[in-house]
């Protein structure tokens, strides 16, 4: 950890660097930790997690010495109804960082980045707030740095795949971790300053579904639609079937595509 701590640029949010072998799920510790006062900027990282938590319940696969499970607890000064967006966010930082360690990436909204039209990797935001204000947001991010194909299970070969796999080279896992602590410090100063708006065109050179007919859930159900990009808050720009016109989804999620 003390390498991920001298490779941080000055200035970052980054105050607490919690480093576990292994834990059910940095997710859980970093909400417990923000139940219990600790400072924004806490980041928690493990080796290894046994229940380490997805989106919409599902598990995320968490095995020892190859991957990265990250959580960051911050204190966002917004409005709850803009907390949701800090996981846009940490996608774009998460690209950047993957970017720059040399691997092309992609973002599927709202919460996955792709490699090489595969899943690499997968963002967890919870989040406690009173009224209208925040109390705590935690950021999860989940990186498959160096697992290759064999060490996926059965059911996520041939969806899920690796900056290994990717770039056919292993990372130094500390390095990926420095450069997304470093990014999503720049990225979060951006959101802070002037809204997602500010750093949409990461996303839009990114965009994953952009122009793809896509199966979409959202409250009220499902439906297949062609993705129109993001608008300035972050909404994705939905145009149903047989639809009169494109529709802002502040929320909900791809269950397939088109390719
Ligand atoms: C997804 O379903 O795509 C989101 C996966 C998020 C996984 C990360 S790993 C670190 C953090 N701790 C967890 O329990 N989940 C997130």
């Amino acid at each position: 950890m003390e390498e991920v701590r001298e490779a941080l640029r000055p200035g970052l949010p980054w105050t607490d660097l919690v480093c576990l072998a292994v834990t059910d799920s940095t997710n859980r510790v970093a909400m417990e930790m923000a139940e219990n006062g600790a400072k924004h900027g806490t980041v928690v990282v493990a080796d290894a997690q046994t229940a380490g938590r997805g989106r919409m319940g599902r598990r995320w696969v968490s095995p020892p010495g190859k991957n990265l499970y990250v959580s960051l607890l911050l204190r966002p000064p917004v409005p709850a109804v803009d907390a949701p967006r800090l996981a846009l966010v940490a996608g774009v930082a998460l690209a950047d960082a993957v970017e720059a360690v040399g691997v092309p990436a992609a973002l599927k909204w709202p919460n996955d980045l792709y490699c090489g039209g595969r899943k690499a990797a997968g963002i967890l935001a919870e989040m406690a707030s009173d009224a209208d204000s925040v109390r705590h947001v935690v950021i999860g991010v989940g990186l498959n740095v160096n697992v290759e194909e064999d060490d996926f299970p059965p059911d996520l070969r041939g969806a899920a795949t690796s900056l290994r796999i990717c770039a056919g080279k292993v990372f130094r896992r500390v390095d990926v971790l420095a450069r997304l602590l470093d990014a999503f410090g720049t990225r979060y100063a951006e959101f802070i300053g002037g809204g997602f708006a500010s750093l949409r065109d990461g996303w839009d050179r990114r965009d994953f579904l952009r122009g793809r007919r896509v199966l979409l859930r959202r409250q009220g159900g499902e439906g297949w639609g062609t993705a129109d990009g993001l608008d300035t808050v972050g909404a994705l720009r939905f145009l149903p079937d047989g639809g009169p016109a494109v529709e802002s989804v502040h929320s909900g999620e791809i269950l397939d595509f088109r390719r």
